[in-house]
Order: C-alpha cells, then structure tokens, then sequence
C-alpha cells in the first residue's frame, strides 16, 4: 500500500516536473521551433512571411495571438480556404504558437514603388490613399461606418493585448478580398462578427480607397 502512494506521489511529482519544463520553453525557444516548423509555408508566405504574391497575405511582424486565432479557425473550419483548410488540419496547438511567435518577430517589408506608373495613374493612387485615409482615421458618422483606427491602430500596427490583426504593409489584392469577404459573410470567424459588421456598410469604392491607404501605412 505505502509503495503504492510511494508511486503515485512520484508520478505526481514527475508529471510536475514536465510540465514544468515545457512551460519554461522560452520565447527564443519557440521562434527557433517555429522557424523550422514554417518551412512549408515559405512557397507562398515567402521568407520571413514576406510573400510576394499579392493573393498570399504577409505574415511577418503580424500580431501572435491573431496568427495562432485565424489557424485554429482554418482547422475548425469557421474560416475557410482550400489551401490553408488542409493546411492547417496539420498543425497542433502546439506547432501554431510556435509558428505565431516566429512571425511576429520577424520584419515586414514595403512594397517599391512602380516605375512604370504614369503620372495620371499615381495621381489616382494619391486621391485613393487620401480617401481612404479619411474613412480610416474617421470613419463614416453618418453611415455608421466605424473608424478603422480605433482597433488596427494609427500606423495599421493592431493590437496586440486585444488580438486585432496589424494591417500595415499589407498586399493591397488581399486586404480587398478579406474586406470583401467579411462584406458578404464569407468570412466572419469571430463570434462578434465585427468586421462583417462594419464591411457591410462600406461600399466597393470605400474598400478598394482604404485598402490603397493601408498598403503604404508603415
Ligand atoms: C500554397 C500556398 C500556401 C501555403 C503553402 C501556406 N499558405 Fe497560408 N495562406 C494562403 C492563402 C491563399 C491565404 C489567404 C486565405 C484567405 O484569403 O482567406 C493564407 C492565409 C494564411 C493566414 C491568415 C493570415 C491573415 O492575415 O489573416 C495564416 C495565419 C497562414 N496562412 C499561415 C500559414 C502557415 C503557418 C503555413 C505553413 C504551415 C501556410 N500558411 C502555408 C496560402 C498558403
Ligand atoms: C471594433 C474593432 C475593429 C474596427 C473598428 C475595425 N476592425 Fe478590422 N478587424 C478587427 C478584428 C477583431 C479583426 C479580426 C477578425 C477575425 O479574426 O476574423 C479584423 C480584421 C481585419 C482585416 C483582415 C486582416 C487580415 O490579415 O486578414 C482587415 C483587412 C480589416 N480588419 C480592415 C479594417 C478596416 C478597413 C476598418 C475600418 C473601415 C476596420 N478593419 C475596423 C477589428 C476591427
């Protein structure tokens, strides 16, 4: 009997002391494992998480908590893509907390100006950004459009405590389309459905304006 509480307590004791040890895992611990665990995903999220496919969104410098959300939601199925769906049926808890962390140490890098560009055409592009940074910073009282400031920040950076996503920098293709699916409830994995809530109300216009402002936000 006494060696049987002996064992026990000694399991107890043991199993303690893992845990302990996987808690002790340190944050340079985990950016190293998540290095070597995003090997897979550089052919579209590109070196560092700087893709340079506009459809492939950029992940570096991107707010932990908000990778580790979407990643969970990809694997659950309450946010849907045919690539990162399978993707990320893959990855434990574990594996995506490892992943975050490594992103979001890493830079996120500009997109160079066209050389190509004609002066009409950047002029079209400076009325856009002027447009879009109107709804950004103030929103829309009238259409109850809510200013996007108020949660991803004036420099686009997120916010990191509450898990909204950083925008800045981002490939203007993709904000489009994440706007424009949150607008159709395509995507809307959160159980407050904000963004849905507020892409509602914008209109094509508005979204292709404020998205042109966010790509240049650094
Ligand atoms: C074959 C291309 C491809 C590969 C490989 C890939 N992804 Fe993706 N990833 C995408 C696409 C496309 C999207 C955008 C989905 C959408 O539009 O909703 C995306 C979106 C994401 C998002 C959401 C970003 C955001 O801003 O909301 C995360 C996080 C992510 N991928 C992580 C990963 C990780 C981690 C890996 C490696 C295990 C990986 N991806 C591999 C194509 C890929
Ligand atoms: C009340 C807070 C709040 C406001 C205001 C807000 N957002 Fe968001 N936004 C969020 C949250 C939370 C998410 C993440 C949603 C999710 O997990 O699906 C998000 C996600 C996004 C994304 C997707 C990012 C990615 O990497 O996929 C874009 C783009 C975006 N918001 C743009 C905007 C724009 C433009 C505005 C202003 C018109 C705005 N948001 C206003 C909270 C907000």
């Amino acid at each position: 009997m006494q060696k049987k509480i002996l064992a026990i307590a000694l399991t107890v004791l043991l199993s303690g002391g893992v845990s302990q040890v996987h808690a002790e895992m340190t944050h340079i611990d985990r950016v190293n494992a998540g290095k070597q665990k995003s090997a897979n995903c550089v052919s579209c999220h590109g070196e560092h998480g700087n893709s340079s496919t506009a459809m492939f969104p950029k992940l570096a410098q991107q707010n932990a908590g908000y990778l580790v959300n979407q990643l969970k939601a990809f694997k659950n199925g309450s946010r849907k893509d045919p690539i990162m769906s399978t993707l990320a049926i893959g990855l434990t808890e574990n594996d995506m907390v490892d992943i975050a962390n490594y992103y979001a140490e890493q830079k996120i890098a500009g997109e160079p100006a066209d050389p190509n560009e004609s002066a009409q055409e950047r002029a079209e592009h400076e009325t856009l950004v002027a447009q879009g940074g109107d709804l950004y910073r103030n929103g829309d009282l009238k259409r109850e459009v809510s200013a996007c400031i108020a949660c991803h920040g004036p420099h686009g950076e997120g916010n990191q405590p509450a898990g909204f996503p950083a925008l800045r920098w981002q490939h203007k293709a993709y904000l489009i389309k994440a706007l424009t699916d949150f607008k159709s409830g395509k995507r809307s994995n959160t159980n407050e459905n904000m963004m849905h809530m507020i892409a509602v109300k914008m209109t094509e216009d508005e979204i292709k304006a404020v998205a042109n402002r966010i790509a240049t936000m650094k």
